[in-house]
């Protein structure tokens, strides 16, 4: 089957399009037919190797985190879903896999696929909108009539936190710029700061909890502009001690390293009253269930910015990194 292949780490030049085997199956996997695959910044963070720290796989490795397609074999003791059924998944980490013509994912990993989507939307929506559901309901607790900070609502997590906020009943704020102003505020957000021109520095002590997309200066910003007692938290800036632990397993030289280097987070989060949390994304089918039945009742969509054939993975991984993206990127098999 053809799949896109990280041969070295780097820049684009070190992975390719070409033929390898088929996965197979493990007992409580599903093989399917990938019909579309959704693409995010992960997948080129991990081709340019800056994850190495935390995931190692042996190269070559087939990329890709998330798809939607049809189910076309099951593991032995698989319970939950069979041949011919619509399926679509965020995969494991250190499996990905999803840049080829066929993958496999554990079946407690994947859902069958909101009946009102195709594959190509369906495949935008595991990684982030599972990463804004997790941030918003387990990390924030968000509730009716909060005052919410979002930063970078234009982009994949954003255009899905967004909605997901405006359900549990907060009131949102995003930055964005002019490209992205329409769209965040057609998806429901309360007020945009066009981020290019504002500082959000004076928006002082407004907000009661912050999802934090950007990293860097704005994450430093966003602990001022919170009242004390908020939280944030973060799925672009550094990992602390207590996520690193509970979810970079045993190693805890490297529990060591991010307490280190989230020291300055932290103290910035210790003065300014408000506490500090790094997410790193669970795969999870039953949450995707979740989000399937929102969209089914039309209160979640998928924004879906460019699709672009699998032959072109290059180029639409290409667009990703360029930081431009207004929801998501797709790739499509025929
Ligand atoms: N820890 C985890 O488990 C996890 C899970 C998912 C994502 N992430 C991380 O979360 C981050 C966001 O992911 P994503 O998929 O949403 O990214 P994305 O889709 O690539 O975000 C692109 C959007 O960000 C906007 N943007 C860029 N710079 C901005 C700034 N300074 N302020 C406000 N908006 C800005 C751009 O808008 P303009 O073009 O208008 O500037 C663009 O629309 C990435 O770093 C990703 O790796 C982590």
């Amino acid at each position: 089957m053809r799949a896109y292949v990280l041969k070295q780490y780097g820049g684009p030049e070190g992975s390719q399009l070409m033929d390898v085997p088929a996965p197979v199956p493990r007992p409580r996997d599903i093989l399917v037919e990938v019909r579309a695959a959704g693409l995010n910044p992960v997948d080129f963070k991990f081709r340019q190797g800056k994850l190495r720290a935390i995931l190692r796989p042996k190269l070559p490795f087939v990329l890709g985190n998330e798809f939607a397609g049809e189910v076309i074999a099951v593991g032995s003791d698989v319970k939950r879903f069979g041949v011919g059924d619509r399926v679509f998944a965020r995969v494991a980490k250190d499996r990905a896999g999803a840049f080829a013509e066929q993958a496999c994912v554990d079946e407690d990993d994947a859902a069958h696929m909101p009946r009102n989507l195709d594959f190509t939307a369906a495949a935008a929506v595991p990684l982030a909108a599972l990463t804004a559901l997790q941030a918003l309901r387990d990390e924030l607790g968000v509730q009716p009539g909060q005052k919410l900070f979002i930063s970078g609502g234009a982009g994949g997590v954003g255009t899905f936190a967004i909605q997901i906020a405006k359900g549990m009943g907060a009131y949102v704020t995003t930055t964005a710029s002019k490209r992205g102003e329409a769209l965040v505020r057609s998806l429901g957000c309360d007020e945009v700061i066009d981020y290019t021109v504002q500082d959000i520095s004076s928006e002082q002590g407004r907000f009661d909890a912050g999802l934090e997309l950007i990293g860097g200066k704005t994450l430093e910003q966003m602990f001022e502009i919170m009242k004390p007692g908020a939280r944030i938290v973060s799925v672009a800036a550094l990992p602390e001690p207590q996520t690193a632990i509970r979810d970079l397993g045993d190693r805890r030289a490297l529990a060591a390293i991010f307490w280190l280097i989230s020291y300055g987070i932290r103290s910035r989060a210790r003065r300014a009253g408000v506490s500090y949390r790094y997410l790193f994304m669970h795969p999870s089918g039953s949450d995707l269930a979740l989000l399937a039945e929102l969209i089914e009742q039309g209160k979640l969509k998928a924004v879906v910015d460019r699709t672009y054939p699998f032959a072109r993975i290059a180029e639409a991984l290409d667009y990703v990194e360029s930081g431009r993206a207004k929801g998501k990127v797709v790739v499509t098999n025929p």
